[in-house]
């Protein structure tokens, strides 16, 4: 845990300095864990957790977890664990980007139902809140800012226990964020978007039923696509990657590529949804086990600034991530080869590689540019110290194969705000 002092454990200086070298070979060679729930894929998915449900929780008290978009899928959860004899009930009061009082309010529930199992039905923010209501419930002694993913006085994992008093199971309504197989949720803390990270906070298991995420809409099928894109190419390019999270990253840029464009024009294409599901999840796998890029440190603090989606916003940054970190690393060759791109030298591989992902997104409907996300000049310069603050706060910094300067973020958001070519 970090002294009183500070508010989040993303501030803690030593906990700084060690995740900018933490994602080292050497170090993540000593000894490093592979985190992911028990999957239940397919499309009976749900009405399997009839037999499932009942095996995670002694006392039979469920509360589903959910936000009032997608109550009705909550509901369809909510008869399937009263077959399975359940006592439950739906709390449908996540926010978007959820802030520290709805987390606070979902625990008191969780309270007053003394319930064992916490079921997630929604999106990433419904995942998100209900992982961070999860420990509130567990430990209401702790400030969940100040929870660490390790602690950097010992550098080894502080046990919660969590466990101890309620389990998690959750099913994603959107194909994007993967966070139903990560050890992270991001909270809001007044104008800044905030990550907390634990390893117990991995959910006991995840349900991918495509049924679930028939119902979005093309628009935010997109987006949700540029999520899993953005944290499948920025986990493959990391260097915290390794030889289980690379191939997962890969496949799951693959399913984009192939089934995204399916998606967003037919939601009803049950296949596509199917395949983009464990595209999300694989992807979710890969970066959670790895870490993402700076992709998401631009994603996080434009998306709050500019009130843009985050899976929009890191979706934009992500060619220009790819071209910042090349400088430094020839991992882009391997992905290229993968792609089926070939030119007469790395830098031409790295112009076509560019080239397909801006294409990619343009075809599903997705902004490539700051400008194309319909954000003014005036509008950057107003707020571009504040941006670069909140960009060098963001934890994916400190995780980036390339260091970033505030003088690098500056020169990369103008690449990105007419769309020139990264070239520093
Ligand atoms: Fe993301």
């Amino acid at each position: 845990m970090t002294t009183a002092s500070q508010n989040w454990w993303t501030e803690d200086p030593k906990l700084r300095m060690l995740f900018s070298v933490a994602g080292a070979t050497g170090i993540r060679g000593l000894s490093s864990y592979f985190f992911t729930p028990k999957l239940l894929i397919g499309t009976d998915g749900v009405k399997a957790l009839e037999g499932v449900a009942p095996t995670l929780s002694r006392n039979k008290k469920a509360l589903i977890i959910t936000d009032k978009m997608v109550r009705k899928l909550a509901e369809k959860v909510q008869s399937v664990l009263q077959k399975a004899g359940m006592t439950t009930e739906i709390w449908d009061g996540v926010i978007p980007e959820p802030p520290l009082d709805n987390v606070l309010a979902g625990a008191e529930t969780a309270r007053n139902l003394e319930a064992d199992l916490l079921v997630a039905v929604g999106g990433g923010s419904v995942m998100d809140a209900a992982k961070a209501v999860w420990l509130n419930y567990a430990r209401p002694d702790l400030d969940i800012r100040q929870v660490t993913p390790v602690n950097p006085d010992t550098l080894t994992v502080t046990p919660l226990g969590i466990r101890s008093r309620a389990t998690m199971i959750c099913i994603p309504t959107t194909s994007g964020t993967g966070s139903e197989t990560t050890a992270t949720a991001v909270i809001t803390d007044g104008s800044r978007k905030m990550i907390l990270n634990h390893p117990e906070l991995v959910p006991d298991m995840a349900i991918l039923d495509p049924a679930f995420t028939a119902g979005v809409p093309p628009k935010l099928t997109a987006y949700t696509g540029m999520d899993v894109l953005a944290h499948a190419t920025g986990s493959v390019l990391s260097h915290w990657s390794n030889e289980y999270t690379v191939p997962l990253g890969y496949q799951a840029i693959n399913l984009v590529f192939r089934y995204l464009p399916r998606a967003v024009q037919n939601g009803t294409d049950s296949e596509a949804r199917y395949k983009m599901a464990i595209a999300s999840n694989m992807a979710g796998m890969s970066f959670g086990n790895a870490a993402p890029g700076i992709e998401h440190a631009m994603g996080h603090a434009f998306g709050k600034i500019f009130n843009l989606h985050h899976g929009c916003a890191v979706g934009l940054f992500t060619p220009y991530m790819m071209q910042y970190v090349s400088r430094h690393s020839d991992r882009f060759l391997d992905l290229a080869s993968y792609l089926g791109v070939t030119g007469a030298d790395g830098r031409e591989v790295l112009d076509k590689l560019v080239d397909l992902y801006i294409s990619f997104m343009k075809s599903v409907g997705c902004p490539t540019t700051i400008e194309e996300a319909g954000i003014t000049r005036d509008q950057l310069d107003k707020n571009f110290e504040r941006l670069i603050d909140y960009t060098m706060g963001d934890v994916c910094t400190l995780m980036s194969i390339r260091p970033v300067s505030r003088e690098n973020y500056r020169k990369l958001y103008l690449c990105a705000y007419t769309g020139e070519k990264v070239d520093f």
